[in-house]
């Protein structure tokens, strides 16, 4: 909710005296910044941005200094520190909390074992192996058996105090029993999560919407109030012991037996092993358990047993080197494919997306996956209805692995694809050129291909206009603002205002993205501009070989093709974008650039060279390397590189079976080089 849809209720409600309006809008926003505050500080789970927080903290700030006499005492206005700014207390660890090095196949696996032994000069040592638990670190400390105090990892050095949140886990135990052995001091560190039961319980409740377990563990362990933590059922389970009596924790075995002994919660699968065999087998055990098990793990953790080796391995600034994770590859999931519907993108291609029935892939919900195009429709052979296999790896886009034939239900059905555009009902072709996919040939005059280019231009690795994103962009659009990239640059403060939810502060910030925008180099602008087939490395190819966006304007075929993995499909795409015969894209692109600011590469061309600079070289036949390596070289000498032989040509490069180049440019006279002597001349061995 917003200040703007707020406003507006209240003056559906027909108050006719402003001050009256304003004494009610106090209290109004006093509550509802006590609400956002609440959702923000205590659950960890905000519904605005900080953005539309601050704004509405503003107002209430002014509209209470208009009115003095008004009682502040409750307002939010009023506190300083807790729970309003309050943050958690940082303390330093007293042993830095590393992480681990991966591990992430068998023969990995088999250098770090083998590493190890050569490292302790033993043929063979004992290791535990542990399934690694997809939570947070947490660095319990005991003093005289009593919990002293609890820190997050933080960056490693100094961690945060969630003491007040420890206190509400039921598996930390607040104090150890008496058994003579604890020492007096002792740090415990395991991990805090959440069993994926009590996740889903939780998150099904009301105002809860935690993409995944592991973040909704992140931002509970952070509550500032742990009341809050009463119906969030966190749970611990510990793996390492340091303190003063190393006779406690000689071995990882002795630490797992002894953090038992004290009450702690252990894991249920550790495996102690000697050999990477052992090792390969207990990882495909758990692999095949890992969706059995009560919570979320990503791999495996293996750990020299003994203390003593531990510490003359020693450890980098970063990990351990006495352990390793090995990582789980990406997690599986049957669902159902319930439908496939369609999207046209950027390029007009039509580009299908499997809906699936809700499924849980290692804590986050996923309904929807890329199909990627039509052929991959048939390559999977698949049906809606059908059983599908989906997967995930971090925050890569899901993917539908296969379809499980042998549970094909009987009613399936086909899968339809538009014959006409989505977006302007243009009928669509297909394209040898868009990978034998069908797409929308209207090109910018489709309002789908219009949008997606905007919102490619404005985007990161673009222009980067920061917070001009999608939506935004689509309102824009919507409201008739925006039509073309120049009308990007011509957007003022009070078009941006019309915009629900928009007030001064976002406006003012959105105007000084877009004018910082101006200054862009040549190979972003060039990807910004979204030709079709001109990726960033493109755009960094043209921009180096170009030096600036008029010499790629009157830029022929020939001389397009030159360019370093530039090949004849993206040479005609760049040409017929760039002498484009529609006068309003001419138009625009003419006067987009009056608008910006491009920064040329710098020309680091070496002059000295005295055969090659500043000559017109023509390179043709079959030469040793090829034939993008020595135009390269030759533009680094300063010459210029072109494809076809005229008397504007200083010479010819000649390899093997040069053809009917090698006759033109005898005729003109040109001077003939074979490769030895530019060899010799670009001194290249
Ligand atoms: S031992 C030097 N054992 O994995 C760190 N860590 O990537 C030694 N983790 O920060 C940690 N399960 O949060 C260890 N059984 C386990 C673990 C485990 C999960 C986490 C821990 C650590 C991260 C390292």
């Amino acid at each position: 909710m917003t200040g703007g849809y707020i406003k507006k209720n209240l003056f559906e409600e027909n108050l006719d005296n402003i001050s009256d309006l304003e004494i009610k809008r106090i209290y109004f926003l006093q509550e509802e910044i006590k609400k956002h505050s609440h959702k923000y500080y205590n659950l960890a789970n905000p519904d605005i941005s900080d953005e539309q927080y601050d704004e509405l903290f503003r107002e209430l700030k002014l509209l209470e200094a208009k009115y003095p006499d008004i009682t502040k005492d409750d307002s939010p206005t009023q506190k300083v520190g807790a729970p309003l700014t309050g943050r958690l207390k940082k303390i330093a660890h007293n042993l830095p909390m590393l992480s681990l090095d991966n591990v992430f196949n068998e023969q990995e696996l088999i250098k770090f074992i083998s590493s190890i032994c050569t490292k302790i000069s033993i043929e063979q040592v004992d290791f535990i192996c542990e399934p690694k638990i997809d939570g947070l670190a947490l660095s319990l400390v005991y003093e005289n058996r009593k919990l002293s105090y609890a820190l997050t990892r933080g960056d490693g050095v100094i961690g945060e105090d969630i003491t007040h949140n420890a206190l509400m886990i039921k598996s930390i135990p607040k104090e150890l029993p008496e058994e003579p052995d604890i020492p007096d001091y002792l740090e415990i560190r395991g991990e805090a999560f959440f069993y994926k039961d009590d996740f889903i319980k939780m998150n099904t409740q009301e105002g809860m919407k935690f993409s995944n377990a592991r973040n909704a563990a992140a931002g509970t362990l952070r509550i500032l109030d742990s009341n809050y933590l009463s119906n969030r059922p966190l749970s611990f389970i510990a793996y390492s012991v340091y303190g003063k009596n190393e006779g406690y924790y000689s071995t990882q075995e002795a630490t797992l037996k002894n953090l038992l002994k004290a009450n702690f919660v252990i894991q249920d699968n550790i495996k102690k092993i000697k050999s990477s065999d052992e090792c390969q087998n207990f990882y495909e055990y758990l692999l095949n358990k890992r969706n059995d098990l009560p919570y979320e793990i990503d791999g495996l953790v293996i750990k020299v047993n003994e203390k003593k080796y531990q510490t003359s391995l020693g450890e980098t600034t970063h990990s351990p080197r006495w352990a390793v994770a090995y990582k789980f590859p990406a997690n599986k999931v049957n669902t159902v494919l319930e439908n496939v519907s369609f999207q046209i993108g950027r390029t007009g291609v039509l580009t299908p997306v499997a809906q699936l029935k809700p499924v849980n892939i290692d804590g986050a919900t996923v309904s929807n996956a890329s199909l990627h195009n039509r052929d991959e429709i048939k390559r999977l052979g698949l049906r809606i209805g059908d059983n599908v296999e989906v997967c995930r790896s971090g925050d890569v886009i899901p993917k539908v692995l296969r379809v499980i034939y042998d549970k094909r239900p009987l009613d399936t059905k086909d899968i339809i694809e538009p014959t006409h555009c989505l977006s302007c009902n243009t009928k669509l072709v297909i394209s040898q050129e868009q990978g034998s996919n069908y797409y929308c040939p209207a090109g910018i005059i489709c309002p789908a291909q219009k949008l997606h280019s905007l919102i490619h231009f404005c985007s990161r690795n673009a222009m980067n206009i920061v917070g001009l994103g999608e939506q935004l962009i689509i309102k824009l659009y919507n409201i008739g603002k925006l039509n073309s990239f120049v009308d990007i640059f011509k957007l003022e403060q009070k078009d941006f205002l019309e915009l629900p939810n928009i007030k001064d502060k976002l406006s003012n910030k959105l105007v000084s993205a877009i004018d910082l925008s101006r200054n862009v180099t040549l190979d972003k602008f060039i990807f910004s501009l979204g030709i079709i087939g001109v990726g960033e490395v493109a755009s960094k190819n043209l921009a180096e070989y170009f030096k600036s966006f008029e010499r790629i304007k009157i830029a022929t075929y020939e001389e397009l093709l030159q360019v370093v993995d530039i090949g004849d499909i993206t040479a005609k795409s760049i040409y017929s974008f760039l002498n484009s015969q529609d006068k309003e894209h001419k138009i625009n692109l003419d006067e987009l650039v009056n608008y910006l600011k491009i920064e040329n590469p710098s020309s680091s061309v070496d002059t000295q060279n005295e055969y090659v600079n500043g000559k017109n070289i023509v390179i043709t036949g079959t030469l040793d390397r090829p034939r993008d390596f020595y135009s390269k070289a030759l533009i680094k000498n300063g010459a210029n590189m072109t494809s076809t032989i005229s008397s504007k040509v200083d010479m010819l490069i000649i390899g093997r079976e040069p053809g009917s180049k090698l006759m033109k440019a005898q005729k003109l006279g040109l001077q003939i080089v074979s490769e030895d002597i530019l060899k010799k001349w670009l001194k290249i061995d």
